[in-house]
């Protein structure tokens, strides 16, 4: 099969990573368009990747034959456009967060998945080596997941509006919402609190810099997360612990951990995994468009997840805890 032909929507910071990602996998697939709203600055994109730039998606769905199309919009931008590319018979690969709201994000999921195309979200941890050694071992249950995300940064002026991005939860720390429900599956339970605590004064800054998120399930099983945008000035700081019956992991990264087993005889095993998880995540839609299988994380993980970082929030700004099942 000759390479699948790709189209970027969305040609910012994420989209780059993307591109390369495309660029990684020759034989596989081949960036042929990119979609951006600037007219100037996606040319200059698509040109140094030799591929062709447009700012009217419409047009570059009928007049570039795309195979798949990778979303890179932000969130506050998706106002049917990857619905449309769906109903162009391309399949897709989207950037998380999926949407701003639940009722957005279901429609979405509903709307690709009666076209048919194979759709995946954007939760590129779960290719890690480490998060992917974890799944394979013998763990037993998880019993607690403490994770952390930490920054210190301006980010993109949407970023700091919560009606653009949602906030810090739902933009970044949604990465580790998504592991908790892949490692430990869905809570029954969660409580959180978010503060901006040294924005106030930055015009334009309205979301939480420090939040701390506590998961709970009936059975007693926990999941913790605390995050902030106050720690040091350019590092972005993500670790996560895990314990488990069997095994304990901490993770400084999707690729990095030290998994212990902790029944029988105490063992410990380092991994520094090489993957790159935009490539990982890439060739694994490749592997469901060309064999007409499911992706490993289908677009409706996207909406599942948001459920979650929601319901964080509006526990952290309604101060009780949000009962999420039945
Ligand atoms: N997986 C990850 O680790 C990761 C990392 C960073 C960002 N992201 C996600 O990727 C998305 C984009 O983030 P980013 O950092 O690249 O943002 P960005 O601001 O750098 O780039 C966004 C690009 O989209 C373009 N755009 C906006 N609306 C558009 C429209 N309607 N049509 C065409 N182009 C449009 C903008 O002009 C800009 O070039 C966000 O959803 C973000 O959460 C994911």
């Amino acid at each position: 099969m000759s390479a699948l032909r790709v189209g970027l929507l969305g040609c910012g910071g994420i989209g780059a990573r993307h591109a390369g990602a495309v660029a990684a996998l020759p034989d596989d697939m081949e960036l042929v368009a990119c979609c951006g709203r600037d007219a100037e600055r996606t040319r200059a994109f698509a040109e140094g990747r030799t591929a062709a730039a447009y700012t009217d998606l419409d047009a570059m769905l009928r007049q570039e034959r795309l195979d798949l199309v990778i979303a890179t919009l932000p969130p506050y931008n998706r106002g049917g456009e990857i619905e449309r590319v769906a109903k162009a018979g391309a399949h897709l690969l989207v950037e998380k967060p999926i949407a701003l709201n639940q009722p957005a994000a279901d429609a979405m999921v509903a709307d690709v998945s009666a076209t048919g195309v194979v759709a995946a979200i954007g939760f590129m941890y779960r290719f890690g080596d480490a998060v992917r050694r974890w799944k394979a071992a013998d763990t037993g249950e998880v019993g607690l997941y403490a994770g952390a995300y930490h920054c210190n940064a301006l980010h993109a002026d949407w970023w700091r509006e919560e009606a653009k991005s949602g906030g810090q939860i739902l933009e970044q720390v949604i990465h580790q919402v998504d592991l908790i429900r892949h490692l430990m599956g869905e809570p029954d339970t969660v409580y959180a609190r978010r503060a901006n605590f040294a924005h106030h004064d930055t015009p334009g800054y309205d979301v939480e810099d420090i939040s701390a998120i506590v998961f709970g399930w009936d059975d007693g099983r926990i999941a913790t997360l605390n995050a902030s945008n106050i720690a040091v000035p350019g590092v972005w700081h993500k670790e996560w612990a895990v314990y488990a019956e069997r095994m304990t992991g901490r993770f400084t990264s999707w690729n990095d951990a030290v998994l212990t087993r902790t029944a029988g005889e105490v063992s410990a095993e380092e991994i520094a995994g090489p993957t790159d998880p935009f490539v990982a995540q890439l060739a694994d839609v490749h592997r469901a468009i060309t064999t007409g299988g499911a992706p490993y994380i289908p677009l409706a993980e996207g909406a599942a997840s948001l459920k979650l970082a929601l319901a964080a929030r509006q526990s952290a700004d309604e101060r009780r805890e949000i009962r999420l099942t039945a």
